[in-house]
């Protein structure tokens, strides 16, 4: 089986941020949305770094303006997805893009998304779960609203609670209160952290806001001890490999730490981030690490078991998954592992 053909599981990627740039250009022109500026001569998203990318992100963003957008994008974004071999998908969503996180809006972003996502999964098969994320740059305050969003529509769909944005600003602890709320609602938890802060800010994440997974994360590399402590604990790291490369988080493939977090035992999953913004897909992300890291089948099937264990699914969807991962030919029983 080609890599292309493998079933693959992504547990990073922001929804706003998997639009295709044709797809923002398509609503801007229906809406006479003016966005200058975030487009480069050839199509493609322009940004210079990190926090102009997140300011172009939210002009791209500007365009989606009622639920049924939003049910289009996750038409399109899914159809994407499916076609690079993701079965199984968790997608960050923003109730302060949807409706501005009053709760009566949200609910209707909502249903209108989760009524798209049971069309694609009827149509492709692939199951779509909803992580909803507050925005660090936006503050604390916001991400109350957030937070009160994901508490009261916590369930089968809305499976998880996290955080985006720019990591420079502010500290874990002042979103605290959030993390607690969405806890106490039953949400599974996640952050961004150790992607533009270093080991510190992974280690203040998991102090402050208690979460069982981390967004990226991948500066732990630069502290053995946490990388330690990450592997004991069974913290799973959301890597998104392109992304810190476009993003010069690392200078070039080889130099980046997925497989030396790997083999010091920390449990790694592999996903795009924002792919068209860092001109990846799935498949891109499984061609490299197969090219640069030697990786072989039995080692995308461990990344998609790692990511089976972590999935903010119910158990019923988390063996509807498995079975599309079990009969895999090359799968490794747990006896030779
Ligand atoms: N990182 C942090 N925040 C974001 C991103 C990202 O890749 N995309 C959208 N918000
Ligand atoms: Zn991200």
């Amino acid at each position: 089986m080609s890599l292309k053909d493998l079933p693959k599981l992504e547990l990073h990627l922001h929804l706003e941020g998997a639009a295709p740039p044709a797809f923002i250009r398509g609503l801007a022109k229906e809406k006479s949305v003016d966005l200058t500026g975030v487009f480069k001569e050839d199509g493609s998203y322009a940004y210079r770094d990190f926090v102009h990318f997140l300011s172009v992100y939210e002009a791209a963003t500007s365009v989606l303006k009622s639920p049924d957008d939003y049910a289009r994008l996750v038409s399109a974004v899914l159809e994407e997805s499916a076609a690079q071999g993701v079965v199984y998908c968790e997608t960050f969503v923003s109730p302060d893009f949807c409706g501005g996180s009053d709760v009566g809006a949200w609910r209707e972003y909502l249903h209108a998304m989760q009524e798209a996502a049971d069309r694609a999964e009827a149509r492709d098969g692939i199951i779509l779960r909803g992580i909803v994320t507050c925005i660090r740059h936006f503050g604390p305050d916001k991400a109350r609203a957030s937070a009160l969003c994901a508490a009261e529509t916590a369930g089968d769909w809305i499976t998880g609670f996290g955080i985006a944005g720019d990591e420079g600003k502010g500290k874990p602890g002042d979103f605290a209160w959030s993390f607690d709320l969405a806890r106490e609602a039953g949400l599974r938890l996640t952050a961004h952290a150790g992607e533009w802060g270093g080991p510190q800010s992974v280690r203040d994440t998991l102090r402050d806001l208690g979460v069982e997974r981390i967004g990226h994360g991948v500066r732990a590399i630069e502290d053995p001890a946490l990388v330690d402590e990450l592997a004991e604990a069974g913290v799973t790291l959301e890597v998104c490999p392109g992304s810190n490369v476009v993003l010069g988080v690392y200078p070039d493939w080889s130099s980046h730490p997925i497989q030396r977090l790997r083999e010091r035992g920390v449990k790694v999953t592999v996903s795009t981030d924002d792919p068209p913004f860092f001109h990846t897909t799935m498949r891109h992300e499984y061609e490299q690490l197969e090219r640069v890291f030697g990786w072989e089948t039995a080692d995308f099937l461990e990344i998609s078991r790692n990511a089976l264990d972590a999935a903010f699914c119910d158990g019923n969807t988390r063996e509807r998954v498995a079975d599309r991962l079990k009969d895999h030919p090359n799968e490794r029983t747990s006896d030779d592992r």
